[in-house]
């Protein structure tokens, strides 16, 4: 039972048991089997184990329910003394949990939630001194700093986090970006620097890009870019003049600032043209797309948006593209995760330049990144620097080549699939609460709510769901007739609550919160109670568990 429940609470963690008096001809008894099928724990593969001097040496921590079995175990076997413990203290709390082998199945129930409790209060434990000695010299240099960045985790942790841009990072990929190569300069590319003492610079740097080049199969990369807008700003420098025109998808219709909007220099120093998605659908008209092409002649063509819950056709864009005879950009900063794990086209063999964020559904650091064909290389590489960066941030580097590492995994893809699967449970959940979604629902990770029959503005919704325990943000919609700062819509994505291990089943949990909170606005005591839902099933997904 002990090792269902490590299984099931920590997959991460090694867990076996093993009996003092076991044989592997025991079965597991009926009603413990009940138990397990209820909750979804495999035990037909399970053989009763008999406790050996071999399982001790193999075991970091053993861990007996009575006190009396405790003993027995360290006097048998005075090695491992030091490593046996009470399941009860060892989770911080005290007693034996007496065995209810031949009981009738309340006590088994009984002993199911109490081994629970305990394994959740360590793993939590296991969690927090994890975390803890990742700042355990912040913490005794400066505890004001240390206690702000602790904060930022609770609420992480206790939150759901819907911003369909944000995602969590890994360990490893934390630890990478905190690296010692934050000291380093190195203006310049791997073999071709200006500063001495590259040697380690160049391997990460040659590393992060083999490790792209395989995961996008590009023939070329920058790894250098600081954000997706650098990314962006790269591509414009590079083959526009100040003053050419460039087609994009309209802010206000899902693109994003960096692609034209008037107060940033992508607006300021080009000619925009924005184009709208088809007011009815919410779907990119691809057949205006080409007339509105064809008419202003743009230099360069953007496809790609912060927020457009479809599938974008790269391949039409191409053919729009050529008959105007523009560059094409493909943008894909949120969806970059799902195109490298096939559940979303890619826009690679289509586009002359692909810019894209590593920290989104890519789960990597804060970044940005220009793919491009070879006979770009040169004009790209030149523009990231020193056109418009100077030393690129190596430890931003390594966490880029940690994350790449991690995308070419094969659980990538599963986590990438289930993205999609649960932004489409959520649609649905939300669908059924009477939500109206832009396009209807949605083929990636992000849905988009029309908060207009709801007699509710984005921006309201937003505070409402904070309040909750659920952050969003407010988001227009195509044809808004509210200003930019209020909006008629909210923009949820499932990329960072599927990092915490959420399935369908969590998504339809949080439409029925999210419509419980609208339903519930302007009543203190039923939103605070949402919150308090909320904060116990994010306990059940903690994000930075021990692996
Ligand atoms: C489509 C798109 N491009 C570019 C960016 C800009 O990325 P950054 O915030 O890293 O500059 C974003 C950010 O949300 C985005 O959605």
């Amino acid at each position: 039972m002990a090792e269902g429940i490590f299984k099931k609470k920590a997959p991460g963690l090694k867990a076996s048991s093993a009996g003092i008096a076991a044989h592997p001809s025991y079965r597991i008894f009926g009603v413990l089997e009940e138990i397990l099928d209820e909750e979804g724990i495999p035990h037909e593969n399970h053989v009763s184990t008999q406790l050996t001097k071999e399982k001790l040496d193999e075991a970091g921590v053993v861990l007996c329910m009575e006190k009396c079995h405790a003993e027995y175990v360290r006097k048998s076997f005075p090695f491992a003394a030091d490593k046996v413990f009470l399941l009860s203290e060892y989770a911080g709390e005290q007693g034996d949990i007496p065995d209810p082998i031949g009981l009738d199945k309340e006590f088994y129930r009984k002993t199911f939630d109490i081994i629970t409790g305990f394994v959740v209060k360590i793993i939590s434990g296991l969690r927090n001194r994890e975390i803890k000695n990742m700042f355990e010299h912040l913490k005794k240099t400066d505890s004001e700093v240390y206690e702000i960045i602790e904060s930022e985790h609770r609420r992480q942790e206790d939150n759901l986090e819907m911003i369909a841009s944000e995602n969590f990072a890994s360990f490893s990929v934390l630890e990478a970006a905190s690296s010692f190569f934050t000291n380093k300069y190195a203006e310049g590319y791997p073999g071709k620097r200006y500063y001495g003492g590259c040697l380690h610079c160049d391997e990460i740097e040659v590393l992060a890009i083999e490790r792209c080049k395989s995961l996008f199969g590009v023939e070329h990369v920058n790894v250098q870019p600081l954000s997706g807008t650098s990314a962006n700003m790269a591509v414009y420098f590079a083959v526009l003049e100040m003053g050419d025109t460039i087609m994009s998808m309209d802010l206000s219709h899902g693109g994003h600032l960096s692609h034209g909007h008037p107060l940033s220099f992508s607006g300021r120093f080009f000619n925009i043209i924005p184009a709208h998605n088809d007011l009815k659908t919410g779907l990119i008209d691809y057949d205006e797309l080409e007339k509105l092409a064809l008419k202003h002649k743009p230099k360069l063509i953007i496809c790609g948006a912060s927020a457009y819950p479809r599938i974008i056709d790269f391949k039409k864009y191409r053919e729009i593209a050529d008959k105007a005879g523009a560059y094409l950009l493909a943008d894909i900063a949120h969806i970059a995760g799902l195109v490298a794990a096939g559940e979303h086209p890619s826009p690679v063999p289509h586009c002359d330049f692909v810019t894209t964020t590593t920290h989104k559904t890519l789960r990597g650091p804060r970044g940005g990144m220009v793919m491009c064909r070879k006979e770009h290389a040169s004009v790209i590489d030149r523009q990231v620097f020193p056109g418009i960066q100077g030393g690129p941030h190596m430890h931003i580097i390594a966490a880029k080549a940690a994350a790449f590492g991690e995308a070419l995994k094969p659980e990538f893809r599963d986590y990438q699939a289930q993205i999609v699967k649960n932004s489409q449970a959520l649609a649905e959940g939300l669908l059924r609460n009477d939500f109206t979604l832009v396009t209807g629902g949605t083929d990636n990770h992000m849905v988009l709510v029309d908060l207009r029959n709801k007699n509710m503005t984005g921006k309201e919704a937003q505070n409402l769901l904070e309040d909750a325990g659920i952050t969003a943000n407010k988001n227009s919609i195509p044809g808004d007739p509210e200003k930019p700062f209020i909006t008629s819509g909210i923009r949820l994505g499932t990329p960072a609550v599927t990092t915490r291990g959420m399935k369908e089943a969590e998504m339809s949990r949080i439409a029925e919160f999210i419509n419980q909170a609208v339903e519930a606005r302007g009543d203190e005591k039923a939103i605070a109670s949402i919150k308090d839902k909320v904060k116990v099933m994010t306990a059940d997904f903690p994000v930075y568990k021990s692996e």
